[in-house]
């Protein structure tokens, strides 16, 4: 029976084989549009950044977008000194070969070897994100965030779409993702923290944040994760396994020179911030359909209610104040890392050799600056949203809330904007002090468990 079953696998194989050199060439316009497709050997991404053939931009993922009459967006990377014209090939019904390492959520059918389906090319529409604060598109970098939109009647059975400057080359295809609306979701309040990259080692910080996360009723973590140092590796490793926290890979070091800074003059380098405004409109719409309710923030901040005992209870509130809100501004607060608590109640001996930042120990809030612009992050249902930047969305269709100060904001242990300030010009906040009954033993837990202890 089992040499039967292995005779008859060679055979598949061997036809498989036979069938692919026969039809070893590359896709070009003439087999797209014949009626009939021949089985070229497409290509299934197997990475989270892809290049764009015949140019220097990149594409990262593609979704459905429902709210614009099924179109297909490719959230890419765009080049905007070299804007060529960029075309579609849409693919129904397109069976790639099986791959274990093809991306784990590649919505993928692995039957049949590499047939294409029924495909259609068409005319890419280039939408850059127009963001930089007055900066210039992209803060003046000559990478920028882009939409690159498939618009067609044909798109509507699409299961597979590939972006290319040239039609006559190789393709390599992404899976449409989002083929369908849902109502319920999976998670209530995920998370999406842009870019890990050098060798953050803030492993204290990020355990204890997310334990935060937890007990304020976040389900899902997700991190674009560039590089990072191996106590925070060990960390990130923990949750993964435990199943609160997506990593997506983020090399895109290996495609471009990212920029450490939000500015080109000052910063230099290819992109922002390794590409910081890419990562937060892909989790946004990876998650469109997951979560009900987004926070995009650093990994150093915390959207803390301080009227309510949780996120639930909090977005309750403000969406029966605000039905038709779809982003919720929120204040960012800064506890710098230099002002300690005096008493020593959380500086525990046994946290000493964790590297990192003990949040619990910095309870001194810098006061609002007069004049200054008080920079925000955003808590934002992600179906309203077309296009975000980082403090503030950029196309929305629901309506904008800045949620007060008193109601909710943002805890965020970091070096001091003002340093020149002394204790007694500073607030007490000892907001996350009322969680240590349940927070200090989980803490204890995860860096135990994680293997930072
Ligand atoms: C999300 O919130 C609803 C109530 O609004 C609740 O019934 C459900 O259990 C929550 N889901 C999760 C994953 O906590
Ligand atoms: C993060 O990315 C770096 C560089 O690719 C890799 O070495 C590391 O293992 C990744 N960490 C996790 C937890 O995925
Ligand atoms: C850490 O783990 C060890 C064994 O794995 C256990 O004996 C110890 O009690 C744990 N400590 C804490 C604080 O959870």
């Amino acid at each position: 029976m089992m040499q039967r079953k292995q005779a008859l696998l060679v055979g598949i194989g061997a036809l498989t084989v036979l069938l692919m050199l026969k039809w070893e060439h590359t896709i070009t316009l003439e087999n797209l549009m014949s009626s009939k497709q021949p089985s070229a050997e497409p290509e299934l991404s197997k990475d989270t950044i892809t290049p764009i053939p015949g140019s220097r931009h990149l594409m990262v993922s593609a979704f459905k977008d429902h709210r614009l009459g099924g179109a297909i967006r490719v959230i890419s990377i765009i080049c905007r000194q070299e804007l060529q014209p960029l075309y579609c090939v849409l693919c129904a019904n397109a069976n790639f070969k099986a791959d274990a390492s093809a991306k784990a959520n590649a919505n993928v059918d692995a039957k049949a070897d590499g047939a294409l389906g029924q495909c259609t090319s068409l005319r890419a529409k280039v939408h850059l994100h127009r963001d930089g604060f007055g900066f210039g598109i992209g803060f003046g970098f000559p990478f920028v965030t882009s939409d690159v939109l498939c618009m067609s009647p044909m798109l509507q059975q699409a299961t597979h779409v590939s972006i290319t400057a040239n039609l006559y080359t190789r393709l390599t295809f992404l899976s449409i993702q989002n083929q369908e609306v849902k109502e319920l979701f999976r998670y209530n309040f995920t998370v999406c923290i842009s870019n890990l990259f050098g060798e953050y080692n803030n492993a204290l910080q990020f355990a204890q944040t997310m334990e935060v996360y937890k007990l304020i009723g976040v389900q899902r973590v997700v991190i674009y994760n560039t590089s990072c140092g191996s106590d925070v590796e060990k960390i990130l490793k923990y949750y993964s396994k435990e199943g609160m926290l997506e990593i997506v890979p983020w090399p895109i070091d290996k495609f471009l020179t990212p920029s450490t800074g939000w500015s080109y003059d000052l910063h230099h380098g290819d992109i922002h911030y390794y590409g910081q405004l890419s990562t937060l409109n892909e989790c946004m719409y990876r998650y469109m359909y997951q979560s009900k309710y987004l926070l995009l923030n650093d990994i150093d901040e915390i959207i803390m209610p301080y009227k309510h005992a949780n996120l639930e209870k909090l977005m309750g509130t403000l969406q029966q104040q605000h039905p038709n809100a779809g982003v919720f501004k929120i204040e960012n607060h800064i506890f710098p890392k230099t002002q300690f608590d005096d008493s020593g109640r959380f500086r525990l001996p046994r946290w000493r050799s964790v590297p990192g930042v003990n949040i619990l120990e910095h309870v001194y809030r810098e006061p609002d600056r007069k004049h200054m612009f008080n920079p925000t992050k955003l808590l934002i249902n992600p179906r309203s949203v077309l296009q975000t930047s980082v403090h503030f969305t950029l196309k929305q269709f629901g309506l904008v809330f800045n949620v007060p100060f008193d109601v909710c904001r943002i805890i965020h242990v970091r070096v001091p904007l003002q340093g020149q300030l002394s204790k007694d010009q500073l607030f007490v906040d000892k907001k996350l002090w009322e969680f240590e009954e349940l927070l200090i033993p989980s803490i204890d837990c995860a860096l135990n468990e994680s293997g930072v202890l």
